[in-house]
């Protein structure tokens, strides 16, 4: 503190000694001329006084005018320059020679006439012949009220205004526990953001198979800490994987970044068929599947039983995600429940497929009056009917048989119109049953059917056409929202 005090002290002796011609003139125009006559600063009079056995050396051939109140003729400035770029703040007085001004950055005093009070700094000025402040190579802490002031009795001032700009530059972005989480746990991103004006920082995220979207505060927690930007969730969900972005923009430019976020949790199993249909001496392959990360591991079990992967009855293959069981019969008793079991560090988890001999029934649908189902039968088809049960009271169970279909496949669409069955108007739940030569199966889930007596064809029609066009809008306002997702996105 002593120091700096001593510093400036030192700062204004040496002032004072460069200025006192001035000063002196000052003091002779008080003698020669009128007193009321405004003269410099007190403190550089004062000095002036004790020097009055020094002779004055100055060029007085021309008498000076009388010595008036300085005016700043610059007018005060919006000055704005890109970091590392040269800028001169003006400061233009009148009468330009014996007027002495003052630079203040922020309230400090940066120079008195062309003394440097800041000697750290020395990328600061005075520019030659004038009183402008120069700044060199100008950062973005250069920014700030820069003051041009005169020093007078009655001193005069301008404001200057800088902004030292910089385009936005994500300097890193982080995740907590490296971006790996598991599921239910904390997740924080965070960005260290540089750049001025200060930037805007918009989150989106890329979940898998989808498009990029910004992040709300459905989403989760925003907050800024000086140029620390961060996003909070509190409990992460296995869809929240994804690639997260961190974007930042300001007037002069873009920067974004990216992290990988990865959501750990127990594996989910999954099979292609629950029930599948199969017939001695027919391989059958059944499919499984567990997409989790950590990538688990799969065992499969049949009857509760582990199946050994040395096992010669059985075929097990794995690849990433997926786990194939190849099983062929050789005996009734090779039939039955199959379980494809995931194990990760977060816990297990398994689905079961029946392997059976009766038919297997799939994909049953209804539209208006129309059903439709696949059948799936390695053995010949023996019988085939549709049973409908009324939602009303009472409603009792009514078998339509269905005709077999022509030839011997393993696979049938079958389709079949309820229309002329004669049915009174209502809702039913339907079901079907097929027969083969082994047993009965049937479709696991009833399907509903409506049916409306002197039903209009054109009224399906009419209802499929409505869809079809209500679908129609989407697309186009998908195409829109993508393309501007892109632009936010990979605008850099
Ligand atoms: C001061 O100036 C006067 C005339 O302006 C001159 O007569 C005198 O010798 C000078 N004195 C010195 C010390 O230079
Ligand atoms: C005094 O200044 C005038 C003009 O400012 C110049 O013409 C003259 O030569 C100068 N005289 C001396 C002695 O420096
Ligand atoms: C300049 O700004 C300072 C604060 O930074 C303020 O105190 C002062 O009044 C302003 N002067 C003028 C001339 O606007
Ligand atoms: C980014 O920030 C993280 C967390 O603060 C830190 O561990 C990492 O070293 C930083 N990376 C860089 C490149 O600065
Ligand atoms: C499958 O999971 C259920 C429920 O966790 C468990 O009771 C059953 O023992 C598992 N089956 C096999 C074969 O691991
Ligand atoms: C499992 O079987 C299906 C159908 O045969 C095949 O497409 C898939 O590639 C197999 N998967 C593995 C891991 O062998």
């Amino acid at each position: 503190m002593e120091l700096r005090r001593l510093a400036l002290c030192m700062a204004f002796f040496v002032l004072a000694v460069s200025q006192c011609s001035e000063a002196r003139h000052s003091v002779r125009r008080r003698e020669t001329f009128d007193d009321d006559v405004n003269y410099d600063d007190n403190l550089l009079a004062d000095e002036a006084g004790d020097e009055d056995t020094q002779n004055d050396t100055d060029n007085d051939s021309q008498p000076e005018p009388i010595k008036v109140q300085a005016v700043i003729e610059t007018t005060p400035t919006f000055y704005e320059v890109e970091s590392g770029a040269d800028q001169r703040l003006e400061c233009k007085v009148s009468p330009d020679t014996g007027t002495v001004v003052q630079w203040f950055k922020n309230n400090m005093p940066y120079f008195i006439g062309g003394i440097n009070l800041h000697n750290e700094e020395d990328r600061y000025a005075i520019a030659p012949d004038s009183k402008d402040l120069l700044i060199k190579n100008a950062r973005v802490s250069d920014s700030g009220v820069f003051r041009c002031e005169t020093v007078q009795q009655s001193p005069i001032a301008i404001n200057h205004t800088l902004l030292v700009t910089e385009k936005p530059k994500v300097v890193n972005m982080s995740s907590s526990s490296g971006g790996v989480v598991g599921e239910g746990s904390e997740l924080t991103l965070t960005c260290v953001v540089t750049g001025s004006p200060v930037p805007t920082v918009l989150w989106s995220v890329t979940r898998k198979g989808q498009e990029n979207e910004r992040l709300t505060e459905k989403d989760g927690e925003f907050s800024a800490d000086g140029n620390i930007y961060s996003l909070y969730i509190k409990s992460v969900k296995r869809d929240q994987a994804g690639k997260y972005y961190c974007y930042a923009f300001n007037k002069v430019g873009t920067h974004q970044a990216e992290t990988e976020v990865i959501v750990q949790r127990k594996p989910q199993v999954h099979v292609t068929r629950t029930i599948v249909n199969s017939d001695l001496r027919i391989e059958a392959v059944l499919q499984c599947s567990a997409h989790e990360e950590p990538r688990p591991h799969f065992r499969w079990y049949k009857d509760g039983g582990l199946i050994e992967d040395s096992s010669s009855n059985y075929k097990i293959i794995t690849h990433g995600s997926h786990s194939n069981l190849t099983v062929f019969p050789t005996d009734d008793a090779d039939f039955g429940t199959f379980t494809c079991e995931a194990e990760n560090d977060f816990g297990k988890h398994n689905r079961s497929i029946e392997l059976v001999q009766s038919p297997v029934v799939e994909d049953l649908e209804v539209d208006g009056s129309k059903m439709s189902w696949i059948v799936h039968s390695h053995q010949p088809l023996k019988e085939m009917e549709v049973q409908l049960k009324s939602h009303s009271e009472n409603g009792e169970w009514r078998r339509l048989t269905v005709p077999l279909p022509e030839g011997s496949r393993h696979t049938y669409e079958v389709t079949y119109l309820l229309d002329d069955k004669q049915l009174e108007a209502g809702q039913y739940e339907a079901i079907v049953k097929v027969k083969n030569s082994k047993s009965w199966g049937g479709s696991n889930e009833p399907a509903n059917v409506n049916i409306e007596v002197d039903t209009p064809v054109e009224y399906i029609q009419h209802a499929s056409v409505y869809r079809g066009s209500a679908h129609s809008i989407r697309p186009a306002y998908t195409v829109l929202s993508t393309i501007l997702m892109y632009l936010l996105v990979r605008m850099l």
